[in-house]
């Protein structure tokens, strides 16, 4: 099973970004989880410009379709869904790459509690499959972690886990 993870952060010591790295290294059998890190190279979203999609969007579009799952991990700014992320997402309305796409939805935050129901609000209006058992709090207390030192949290590996459990326990067909 092939399991797309979106970060919604492009900070280079985003903790979102290495909680998805750490869900790459600690998957269960039968789960390959891809980290994309390219969601800065989608341009604003501009409806203007989707009769000709601009390649990395289209790029996105692809490798969502071709996932069995999607996993995400966005920080909140200001109570809401950090740009980037929903930047994406908006690109993705218009085709049907999150229609039944199993996806779920990790909180690294203790402290957001309004972006992360804002994100699964835009991917059930989106058609996705939000997989309520694979979208797990994993609270990161603190300002900075290694991969090693998150390797080494049971609580944090055991929740990724699970995550990625119950997506692999739904997983759609590839292709949409
Ligand atoms: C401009 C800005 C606004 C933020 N607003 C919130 C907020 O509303 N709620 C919250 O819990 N954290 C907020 N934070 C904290 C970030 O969500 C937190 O630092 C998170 O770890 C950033 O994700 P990252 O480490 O993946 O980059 C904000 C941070 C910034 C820079």
């Amino acid at each position: 099973m092939q399991v797309l993870a979106l970060s919604g952060s492009l900070r280079a010591a985003s903790l979102n970004s290495l909680l998805l790295r750490v869900a790459a290294r600690v998957a269960p059998d039968g789960v390959v989880v891809q980290v994309f890190t390219e969601l800065s190279r989608l341009p604003l979203f501009n409806p203007d410009l989707e009769a000709d999609l601009p390649a990395a969007v289209a790029d996105l579009r692809d490798r969502i379709l071709a996932s069995d799952a999607v996993l995400m991990a966005s920080p909140e700014y200001a109570h809401g869904v950090s740009g980037p992320m929903k930047n994406a997402l908006d690109w993705m309305v218009g085709n049907d790459s999150f229609i039944d796409k199993p996806v779920a939805v990790l909180n690294a935050s203790h402290r957001a509690s309004i972006a992360h129901a804002a994100l699964v609000e835009t991917l059930v209006t989106m058609s996705a499959r939000v997989v309520q058992q694979a979208c797990v709090d994993v609270p990161l207390r603190g300002k900075t972690f290694t991969e090693a030192q998150l390797l080494a949290d049971e609580i944090v590996v055991s929740g990724l886990r699970q995550a990625l459990r119950a997506l692999r326990a739904v997983q759609a067909p590839r292709g949409g």
